[in-house]
């Protein structure tokens, strides 16, 4: 089967956790793409694509987009070529029914090494995360105001641009917003994986490397 040597590597964790950060970082290391949905949604709303005209305010207002839209886009990505090794997946699944779909979608590839990381973080560290948070617009990588500054002020260490954006659904409001959806569609995964026996969770509250290590560390040892 082609996907047999595939890994679908999971980051589950409430908004503003580290998943981008960490998934950005461990791509490279890893040899597999990171897979933001957010981040693919943004993209079709800055070209005003038909997609991205019909999730733009829901994006704003911090509620999910609908499942069978979601699960077209995710498809799609999934059979691009660089998913040959694999692929880090950041905000999919998001409640039961997409993650259900997803092990529709996995094995219907061939693929069956799943890890799911979730990253865990308290809920004031969540909302300062949030509302700090700087964004390049052109490549995607994720700064903050105190707790990751980037080297030249509002300008991106990795592709040069500036100036870097605050996230429309990064205001305070917003982000709280987001939070309680996390609550009450996404925790309930965390149960539903750790009966299956594919969770691993991470401390988010630590530095930035010592989170990146014990991914590594967890992606090691459950990869085998
Ligand atoms: P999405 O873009 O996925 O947002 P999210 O899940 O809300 O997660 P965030 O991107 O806000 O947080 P993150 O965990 O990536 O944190 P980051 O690394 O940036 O989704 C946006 C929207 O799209 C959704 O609301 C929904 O509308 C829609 N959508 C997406 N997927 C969907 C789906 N499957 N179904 C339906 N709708 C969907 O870090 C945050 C900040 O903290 C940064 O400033 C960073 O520098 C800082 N930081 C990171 N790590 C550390 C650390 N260790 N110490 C100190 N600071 C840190
Ligand atoms: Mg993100």
């Amino acid at each position: 089967m082609p996907g047999a040597n595939k890994i679908a590597c999971i980051f589950l964790g409430a908004p503003g956790s580290g998943k981008g950060t960490q998934a950005k970082k461990l791509e490279s290391k890893l040899g597999m793409p990171h897979i933001s949905t957010g981040d693919m949604l943004r993209q079709e709303i800055d070209r005003a694509s038909q997609l991205g005209l019909q999730v733009k305010s829901v994006l704003a207002s911090g509620a999910l987009v609908d499942d069978s839209l979601m699960l077209e886009v995710l498809r799609a990505r999934l059979t691009q070529n660089d998913t040959q090794k694999g692929f880090i997946l950041d905000g999919y699944p998001r409640n039961l029914p997409q993650a259900k779909a997803l092990e529709n979608l996995l094995t219907g590839m061939g693929i069956t090494r799943v890890q799911v990381l979730y990253l865990s973080l308290a809920q004031d560290a969540l909302v300062q995360r949030l509302v700090g948070r700087l964004s390049c617009p052109k490549c995607g990588t994720v700064f903050h105001k105190e707790f990751n500054k980037p080297k030249v002020s509002d300008t991106c260490d990795n592709c040069g641009h500036s100036p870097l954006q605050h996230r429309k659904d990064d205001s305070e409001d917003t982000a709280v917003q987001r939070l309680g959806i996390f609550d009450v569609q996404t925790k309930p995964l965390i149960e539903y994986y750790k009966q299956k026996n594919l969770l691993h969770e991470v401390n988010a509250a630590q530095d930035m490397d010592k989170v990146e290590s014990e991914l590594l560390r967890a992606l090691k040892v459950k990869g085998k």
